[in-house]
């Protein structure tokens, strides 16, 4: 009866050494964390978004996602989606984007480009984003002409 109790006592020291072993083998996994925001930070400061980062962050992904399709991931106007007439707008062009106010960004978004006078074939936004997504993506197309 005594042997027994000892072995069991034993026995759960060992488990708890191993649990404790389990522990201290996790750290790998969080310098991989430390990693992969370092790689995050990386991709920000090649796209010169080191100033205001969540937001230039989520509009990049939400253009590439759906906008660039159309507009070029570079955002000049020559994405997949070609032979567009007229051609999709070039977010790269610095006179033309001098020219558009951030209202009249908001607008051609959100109700699309023939609100602004401009043909249909930008369709209307405003339905698809939270009013902070649609800034997050102003923001983002802002930065492609080098302002
Ligand atoms: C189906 C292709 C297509 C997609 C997808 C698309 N666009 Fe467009 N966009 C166009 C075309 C084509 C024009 C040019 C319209 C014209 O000049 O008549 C344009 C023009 C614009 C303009 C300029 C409007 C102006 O004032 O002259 C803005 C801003 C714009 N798009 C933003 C966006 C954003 C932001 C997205 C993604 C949320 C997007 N577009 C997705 C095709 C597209």
């Amino acid at each position: 009866m005594q042997k027994t109790l000892q072995i069991r006592k034993f026995a759960i020291f060992a488990t708890l050494s191993v649990l404790v072993i389990a522990g201290c083998g996790k750290k790998p996994n969080q310098s991989g964390k430390a990693d992969s925001t370092k790689t995050m930070a990386a991709v920000d400061s090649a796209a010169t978004v080191t100033k205001v980062p969540f937001a230039l962050k989520e509009g990049k992904r939400l253009f590439l996602h759906y906008c660039a399709v159309c507009h070029g991931e570079t955002g000049d106007g020559g994405g997949q989606y070609y032979g567009l007439t007229p051609s999709p707008a070039n977010f790269t062009d610095k006179a033309f984007m001098k020219s558009l106010s951030n209202e009249r960004l908001f607008k051609a978004i959100m109700e699309g480009s023939a609100s602004v006078g401009k043909s249909n074939m930008c369709p209307p936004w405003g339905k698809s984003f939270q009013p902070e997504e649609l800034e997050f993506i102003v923001t983002y197309i802002r930065t492609l002409s080098g302002k």
